[in-house]
């Protein structure tokens, strides 16, 4: 299962300074996807970046940029991410009255899907889109900051939605996000995550050293 596990640094953990120096940094330590954390101040306490700096972030790497968008009403804004150069675009289910019309928006795009569960958000809420959506983000933290512990009760709601996932045969990845350090990281492998979203841990531990904590975070 190890070879199969990507890694999705967040750059919310970045020097926003050197944003683009960081993206490049993360490319060559051997990240999997950018993980690209949108924040409207609204949905969620706090305020990030939007679609203009995603643009000028695009040219400067190939790798997959995981956009997970904490901004409600989120249809208005799907264009402008997917003109952006997102490849991969989540967005919260209570951040949208259509489900199942924000699942085309994002489609119509010719991007990928993603839907994300919250801690206390249940499967039932997303479980019939299951075969139109690409991945699940689920969150181990309360969304809107980087640095939150690790919440171990949303172990076994991973460890269902694989189950659904593999029973139906579908191809969806599960990805986690919030609080991944090198201790738990194999908490999250072995309920059958196979996406590891990570800030803290990847631009903190170590000095810093993005390589080794990615190898790290993947090995572990
Ligand atoms: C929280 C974000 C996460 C967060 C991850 O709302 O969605 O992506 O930045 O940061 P760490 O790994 O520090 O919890
Ligand atoms: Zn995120």
């Amino acid at each position: 299962m190890s070879g199969l596990i990507k890694i999705s640094p967040s750059i919310l953990s970045a020097d926003f300074s050197k944003l683009g120096n960081e993206v490049i940094a993360l490319e060559k330590a051997g990240a999997d996807y950018i993980h690209i954390d949108v924040m409207d101040g609204h949905f969620v306490p706090n305020l990030t970046i939007g679609p203009e700096v995603i643009k000028k972030l695009r040219p400067l790497t190939k790798k997959v940029f995981d956009v997970h968008l904490m901004i409600s009403p989120v249809d208005n804004f799907i264009k402008d991410f997917a003109n952006a150069g997102a490849d991969i675009i989540t967005f919260h289910p209570e951040a949208t009255i259509d489900t199942a019309k924000t699942i085309k928006l994002i489609k119509k795009e010719n991007k990928k899907v993603g839907i994300s569960l919250k801690p206390k958000s249940q499967i039932n809420l997303i479980e019939k889109h299951l075969d139109q959506v690409d991945l699940i983000l689920i969150m181990s933290v309360e969304p809107g900051f980087a640095g939150q512990k690790f919440m171990p009760e949303v172990l076994e709601k991973t460890k269902s939605l694989r189950e659904i996932i593999d029973t139906k045969n579908l191809n969806v990845d599960i990805e986690i996000d919030g609080g991944i350090n090198f201790e738990n990281c194999n908490l999250a492998k072995k309920a059958g995550a196979n996406i590891l979203v990570s800030g803290s841990t990847i631009f903190k531990e170590n000095n810093g050293d993005l390589k080794k904590n990615i190898e790290i975070l993947k090995k572990n």
